[in-house]
């Protein structure tokens, strides 16, 4: 089946569309790539979005034009992907959307709004789509998120040690698969969240992100001020454990600022950095974590990397291209692998580690131009994952994993 991914996620800096042939042998799921496009929010709904993100208030006029916008704006994606990366032939668009609002109440998550209404999706591409795959984890008492555990989980049980993925966004999430365990995975806290926020204010809008991470790398840790951000309960809590920019957001930021005055913007900048580095290693510590296999925009921040290199010296850095999934394209591959398996009728969460009561198949379906055919209902759940092209390193498919 060849599916269309599509993802943006928390940063919402690009909607990346990726494609994939996806199949079921035996209990193996193979996916082969077939490449990523990467699209933009038009100035006027990225800036329609930044306006309506917490702690702003909105209103429900400006929920449904958002809707609408982005929508059409996954549409447009879904369409270039169709034509670029499947040579017209696909046969399902998984539609993350774009998530406005992530409720979380003392660590119990009451829901998630992702929007970009598929009806825009299905009329463009005349592909059944799925979306809203959170909410039914979180129907399930799950935090629904980080989704991508599953998929992490096939694709790193069986390598050596205890492995793990890192995927650095806005928010940066690891998945943990120690052997002998359930598989566990987390928001471990801010990636670029307050980092591009502090950039976009201190440049006042000239700049959305630390380039190649030049700002950091020209200012000094104020150890006072990382000591204020690491105040942060979010750190302490157990996980299952999910976050986003509703904690994470510039007010944030600026309180911890008026508490520690730090003049020096590089300084402010060198501070966030290593403070996803401190709070993503002190997640892989606590869960043992040997090798780590990084994703996401933070990979191309270089100042990022070496902090979390320095914090983590015991542990093997890899990039997720090194176990085949290409980095910029894994969450929305992720995502084509949630889909694919919502129609075989399979599960896509693992209980361990969105924390629900059940794992659930996942999302709701809105049917392309011809009638809806889904495919006959998997008899066997897959319990690994392989990328067709791709050599991982600890090579041959494990025997079993974990994934019950
Ligand atoms: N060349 C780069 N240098 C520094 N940071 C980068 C670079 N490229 C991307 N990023 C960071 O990655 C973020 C986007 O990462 P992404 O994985 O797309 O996150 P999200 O899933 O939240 O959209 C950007 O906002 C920026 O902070
Ligand atoms: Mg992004």
């Amino acid at each position: 089946m060849r599916v269309i991914g599509l993802m943006s996620g928390t940063s919402y800096d690009a909607i990346e569309a990726a494609a994939a042939d996806i199949a079921l042998e035996g209990d193996t799921l193979v996916m082969r790539p077939l490449g990523r496009v990467s699209t933009q929010y038009s100035e006027a709904l990225r800036g329609a979005i930044t306006a309506a993100l917490p702690p702003a208030a909105t209103s429900t006029e400006v929920v449904c034009a958002l809707d609408t916008g982005i929508g059409q704006a996954f549409a447009e994606a879904a369409v270039l992907a169709q034509r670029e990366l499947c040579d017209g032939r696909a046969d399902l668009v998984v539609s993350h959307g774009q998530t406005m609002h992530h409720w979380v109440e003392d660590g119990v998550v009451r829901g998630t709004l992702q929007l970009g209404q598929p009806a825009w999706i299905a009329e463009a591409t005349g592909l059944p789509v799925v979306s809203d795959l959170r909410s039914r984890d979180v129907a399930a008492g799950g935090q629904g998120a980080p989704l991508v555990g599953l998929t992490d989980t096939l694709l790193l049980c069986g390598l050596p040690g205890v492995p793990a993925a890192l995927n650095l966004g806005g928010i940066a999430n690891i998945t943990v698969v120690a052997p002998d365990a359930d598989p566990v995975a987390f928001d471990t806290g801010p990636a670029n969240a307050l980092l591009d926020a502090a950039v976009r204010h201190f440049t006042a809008g000239a700049a959305a992100y630390d380039e190649s991470g030049r700002g950091a790398a020209a200012g000094t840790v104020s150890p006072v001020l990382l000591s204020r951000l690491l105040d942060e309960p979010y750190y302490r809590l157990p996980a299952p454990k999910s976050t986003g920019k509703e904690l994470f957001h510039l007010p944030y930021l600026l309180a911890a600022l008026e508490d520690v005055p730090t003049p020096d913007h590089h300084d402010v900048l060198a501070t966030l950095t290593r403070l996803t580095a401190v709070t993503v290693a002190g997640a892989c510590r606590a869960q043992g974590v040997t090798q780590l296999a990084v994703s996401g925009g933070g990979a191309h921040n270089p100042v990022m990397m070496r902090m979390i290199a320095e914090e983590l010296p015991e542990v093997r850095l890899l990039s997720s291209d090194d176990l085949g999934v290409p980095s910029d394209a894994k969450e929305a591959l992720a995502f084509a692998v949630l889909g694919f398996l919502t129609v075989h009728g399979l599960p896509g969460t693992l209980p361990s580690t969105t924390g629900a009561r059940h794992a659930s198949v996942l999302g709701s379906i809105t049917p392309g131009r011809g009638p809806l055919r889904l495919p006959e209902p998997a008899a066997v759940a897959p319990r690994t994952l392989r990328v067709a092209g791709a050599g991982a390193p600890g090579d041959e498919p494990p025997a079993a994993c974990a994934t019950a």
